[in-house]
């Protein structure tokens, strides 16, 4: 194709704000799926995507477009993952194509999420084109928003395309408009292949499938390919594009967008990022912004049922073929027996994993508290990077410890202003901005990450009746006054139980958690101390009582089937009892105190 005819977009959106309907729209349009594919949603192609609303994986498809100068256009539209744990991936989504359509919800404004994406797109260089949808609503405000996209975002909002994704009314205009005001790609046809590692999944059938985004060179079936990064070569067997069904093509040039299958067995061999280039003919150098996926969020999974461990490994073993940014190890507690220490880009996507090994793999689970990754510098000069609390060295040994802050940015209604302030100062956030535009603040706060893994979001939400935005950047690591709580029932530490938290924290938490103890363990034959502790110094406790008479006599009479009945339920019982010195505490109680609130 000639490279005048391409145009390479994504479309930037706040969630809920219309990006899939619209991305349906262009489909509908341009693309090659009958009115009865199009019933279901094309875009987002998993269940629990779509009930969460979001979308997990980017997903591209090539249009084709008759525009009104008499010349047919190819348009590559370039999904991007929607949400704050992805902000790498979107990053990769951008630096894939020339432009951008910033999609604004006419009824709603500007929103968090909107203004990071935006950014990120003036930082590619794109061209943008800024959106109003939903202009069929009658609660729509398009000037309101004009002026709102201005002044928070500070783009040119004059030329904006009104539209409804959902009538169809005013998408002629944008398609023409991503012709005439979208720059169409370069590249050299001649150059050694260079292509950009844009996406991967996994199929049972074809192995993985990479999307990629070509510069310069071509790809073509039995070409063998490099991947720069990892190193590794596969001979190319398919090549093709996504209408957005698959269809297979003879080559992929300059400035295109495609899929090739390679006989590559896990996604983890495929870093988003990374630049392919000819075997026989290398480029010389990689394409720039390459990132390797690192784990933000740490927290270990352990099956409920000990008897379903293997059952879990297996699930493990088969969302990381698919998910190459999720990494796990095995790991023991001596409160929850066998389980996996489970690393993760954020909280979104912890969730996202936790829930489809519990839908999809219909594993029951005990998560432990989720934790971020602290730099702990030792006296002996040395630098360990934490995972687990539960594995601190000694706190002799310890010099310093950093942990990991981020840029949060927080849009919120006038009214619940207030609220949102304080939860950030309790959380131990600075300020460093706080804006205007209309009857909504922005605020910007820099906070430690482990103050926001530790309910957030949740509490975000319940104060700001759901209207509040949020978004974030990784910022930096910074030296604080942590410490490692440890809990002990009669003495003995309870690992899974074990957390870090700033000192400031540390007699709330502490005291909460032997309340909850006391509560959910049952009365044994003999007092039981429940301890929070720093060091050797113990900051909370709380006793619970010895039980005052035998309650075992409790089966009397002669029904030997019932007797029996009972016995076996004592043993099935006794399973799930976990044993603390000589304290026995059912497994039910660690789930219940590990839940947050
Ligand atoms: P995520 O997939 O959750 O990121 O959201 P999205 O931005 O893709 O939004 P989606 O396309 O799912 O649209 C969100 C809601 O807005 C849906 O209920 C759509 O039917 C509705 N919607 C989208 N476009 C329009 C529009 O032009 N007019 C009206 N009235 N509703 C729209």
């Amino acid at each position: 194709t000639d490279l005048t005819h391409i145009r390479n977009f994504a479309i930037i959106a706040h969630i809920d704000h219309g990006k899939s309907t619209l991305a349906d729209r262009l489909i509908q349009m341009c693309g090659g799926l009958t009115e009865r594919e199009m019933k279901q949603q094309v875009l987002d192609s998993m269940d629990i995507e779509r009930e969460r609303g979001i979308t997990i994986k980017a997903q591209t498809v090539r249009l084709i477009y008759d525009a009104k100068d008499g010349k047919r256009y190819t348009l590559n539209l370039i999904d991007t993952p929607g949400h704050v744990d992805f902000a790498y991936e979107v990053s990769r989504s951008l630096a894939a194509c020339e432009g951008s359509i910033l999609v604004v919800d006419a009824s709603q404004g500007v929103e968090a999420q909107t203004l990071a994406n935006v950014y990120q797109a003036i930082e590619a260089n794109h061209e943008i084109i800024p959106v109003l949808n939903k202009i069929d609503l009658p609660a729509a405000d398009p000037a309101r928003v004009k002026e709102q996209i201005e002044d928070v975002i500070g783009i040119d909002a004059s030329e904006a395309i009104e539209i409804s994704a959902k009538t169809g009314l005013g998408m002629d205009e944008l398609l023409e408009a991503i012709v005439k005001r979208l720059p169409p790609p370069t590249g050299d046809r001649d150059a050694p292949t260079k292509a950009m590692m844009v996406d991967s999944w996994y199929d049972p059938y074809l192995g993985v499938t990479c999307l990629m985004r070509v510069h310069d060179g071509v790809l073509r079936k039995g070409q063998r390919i490099k991947m720069m990064q990892t190193g590794a070569v596969h001979p190319v067997e398919r090549v093709g594009v996504l209408t957005p069904k698959g269809l297979e093509v003879d080559s992929l040039g300059p400035g295109e967008v495609g899929f090739l299958n390679a006989g590559i067995k896990t996604v983890a061999d495929t870093q988003v990022g990374d630049t392919i280039t000819d075997e026989r003919k290398p480029a010389a150098k990689a394409l720039p912004g390459f990132k390797p996926s690192i784990s933000v969020v740490f927290c270990g999974l352990f099956p409920a049922d000990a008897g379903e461990f293997e059952h879990l490994r297996d699930s493990l073993e088969k969302l990381r073929l698919n998910d190459a940014s999720f990494h796990y190890e095995m790991e023991t507690s001596a409160a929850l027996g066998f389980g996996f220490r489970c690393g993760f880009l954020g909280l979104l996507h912890l969730e996202i994993i936790q829930e489809r090994l519990e839908r999809e793999f219909d594993l029951d689970l005990i998560t432990t508290a989720p934790s971020v990754v602290y730099k702990i510098h030792l006296t002996d000069g040395k630098t360990i990077e934490l995972h687990n609390p539960a594995d601190m060295p000694d706190v002799m040994k310890i010099a310093s410890i950093e942990e990991p802050w981020i840029k949060a940015t927080i849009f919120v209604p006038d009214e619940y202003l207030g609220p949102v302030l304080t939860l950030c100062t309790e959380r131990r956030g600075e300020q460093l901005d706080l804006t205007y535009a209309g009857s909504r603040a922005m605020v910007v706060y820099r906070l430690p990450l482990n103050e926001v893994v530790f309910d957030f979001y949740d509490r975000l939400k319940s104060i700001s009746r759901g209207y509040a935005s949020f978004d974030y950047q990784l910022d930096s690591y910074r030296e604080g006054d942590l410490v490692k709580l440890t809990i002990m029932v009669n003495q003995e530490p309870v690992d899974a139980l074990s957390m870090i938290v700033h000192r400031s924290q540390a007699d709330p938490r502490g005291r909460a958690m032997c309340g909850k103890l006391k509560d959910l363990i049952p009365r044994q034959l003999f007092k039981i101390a429940i301890q929070a502790a720093i060091g050797g110094k113990v900051i909370a406790r709380e006793t619970v009582g010895a039980l005052r008479k035998d309650v075992t006599a409790k089966c009397y009479g002669g029904d030997i089937t019932r007797k029996k009945k009972l016995l076996e339920k004592q043993k099935e019982g006794k399973k799930r009892m976990r044993q603390f010195g000589q304290v026995e505490i059912p497994q039910s109680a660690f789930i219940a105190a590990l839940k947050m609130d």
